[in-house]
């Protein structure tokens, strides 16, 4: 990659290798936030090398909890129990959406005033979703014009909710249980679709009770965390960018060794085999309540089809890059329910099409979704991040069977979740 941040990718063959993939953003941060409320110093293996997770990493930071990284790679965060220090400036949390949205819930319950602020993109995402229920819990948040950041927090002595988000968001659930644990009595959260579970997983890890049923989970406040040593699984949704490489060429054959397989994020692996990917999973264990297992992907004949309801929640990181190899497949893929990508660290669906023509391909851009016609031949061409790390990863992977050269501009974006990911690539299509 040049000084100016433009990736290169050549068309591939085929792929075939051993990738190691980095620890899971969605984990790394809610261990870093736990750990800084807990009693005792956490450590912490494979935890994410994300940009994401290193804005989370700067907020503890400024509320008392340092982090140091140990000479094995692991991090150790020093916890300073229930009550953090009042920050001397600003919280900056960059272009991460899950440190600004699941800290406020710890903030909401604490004794002080923060501030917290994000990039461009992270200043125009909704966050009315957290302020609606910390409110009522009794924070006081004001925010700029319609619920964006930059928010201003007076925390404070909770009362327990009884909150049914009108959006299906892992982020919103884990902030309103992680203010719970600052609540007078219990705080359940009712979700209209079950979303991924790490929160609750996480709260356990460190020795919090929570109750879990379906698409509820309960928390009793005032219970004090406990420190924990702990592995960070491979991260499933930068998986999935190796994964639905395999999925472009028949005979590819990859392995990831170590990735998590928590059955609420685990249905991109049901959706990419009815689609045509081969895929086994082996060495299944648990660790701190998360599953985690060794996927080998074989390619076959990709076929495609439609991700529509519950699914695309439940693989709404990974839908830009099904979307991007769309085209490639048989059939082609319908994408519905979708609306939530449209207020992602970039307007996903815009993305997706607008890259997609720029390579040739015939898109039909829908409100809340894409279908995508199979059968499509692409060419190469110059694409846009549009400052979207799933955006500038997805496109790398759609190029490999594009003709000719793709040029993405401002690919670095990748490094928001996954800093090592154009040499990754590289490593298993050999160019
Ligand atoms: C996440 C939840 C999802 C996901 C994001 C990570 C999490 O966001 O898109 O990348 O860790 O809880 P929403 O909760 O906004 O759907």
């Amino acid at each position: 990659m040049s000084a100016e941040s433009t990736a290169i990718i050549r068309s591939a063959r085929t792929v075939q290798g051993v990738v190691r993939i980095p620890g899971d953003k969605s984990i790394s941060h809610r261990y870093a936030m736990l750990a800084a409320i807990a009693e005792g110093t956490s450590r912490f293996h494979n935890f994410s090398a994300a940009q994401d997770c290193a804005s989370t990493l700067g907020c503890m930071a400024g509320l008392g909890a340092e982090w140091r990284r140990l000479g094995d790679g692991a991090i150790e965060i020093g916890g300073m129990g229930r009550h953090l220090k009042p920050p001397t400036r600003p919280l900056d949390c960059g272009n991460s959406g899950s440190t600004m949205r699941m800290l406020s819930g710890i903030l909401a319950g604490q004794h002080f005033v923060s501030e917290l602020f994000g990039d461009e993109s992270l200043s125009r995402r909704p966050m009315a979703r957290i302020i609606m229920p910390l409110s009522e819990m009794g924070a006081r948040i004001s925010s700029n014009e319609a619920g964006r950041s930059p928010l201003k927090i007076q925390g404070g002595a909770l009362r327990a909710i009884h909150y049914k988000p009108e959006v299906a968001s892992a982020q919103v659930k884990s902030c309103v249980l992680f203010a719970g644990l600052f609540a007078e009595g219990e705080t359940v959260v009712e979700e209209p679709i079950r979303t991924r579970d790490h929160g609750e997983i996480a709260l356990r890890a460190f020795g919090v009770e929570v109750e879990s049923n379906g698409n509820i989970a309960s928390i009793r406040g005032g219970q004090p965390l406990a420190a924990i040593e702990a592995h960070v699984p491979g991260d499933l949704s930068s998986a999935a960018f190796f994964l639905c490489a395999a999925a472009l060429f028949p005979g590819s054959q990859i392995s990831l060794p170590g990735i998590l397989m928590n059955p609420t994020r685990a249905r991109l692996l049901d959706i990419l085999i009815q689609m045509g990917l081969k895929i086994s999973v082996a060495q299944v264990e648990q660790q701190h309540g998360e599953l985690v297992g060794a996927i080998e992907a074989r390619g076959a004949t990709w076929q495609g089809g439609s991700v529509a309801g519950a699914d695309t929640a439940a693989l709404i990181d990974e839908i830009p890059v099904l979307a991007a190899i769309a085209p490639y497949s048989e059939n082609g893929i319908e994408v519905h329910d979708a609306k939530e990508l449209r207020v992602k660290e970039s307007d996903r669906i815009a993305a997706v099409a607008t890259n997609l023509r720029k390579m040739g391909a015939e898109v039909e851009e829908r409100p809340d979704g894409l279908r995508i016609p199979g059968g499509q031949r692409l060419h190469g061409g110059e694409l846009d991040s549009f400052g979207d790390h799933r955006i500038a990863m997805a496109f790398a992977v759609a190029a490999l069977r594009a003709e000719g050269e793709t040029v993405i501009r401002g690919a670095d974006a990748a490094g928001v979740s996954y800093p090592t990911f154009f040499e990754d690539l590289r490593s298993i299509t050999g160019s």
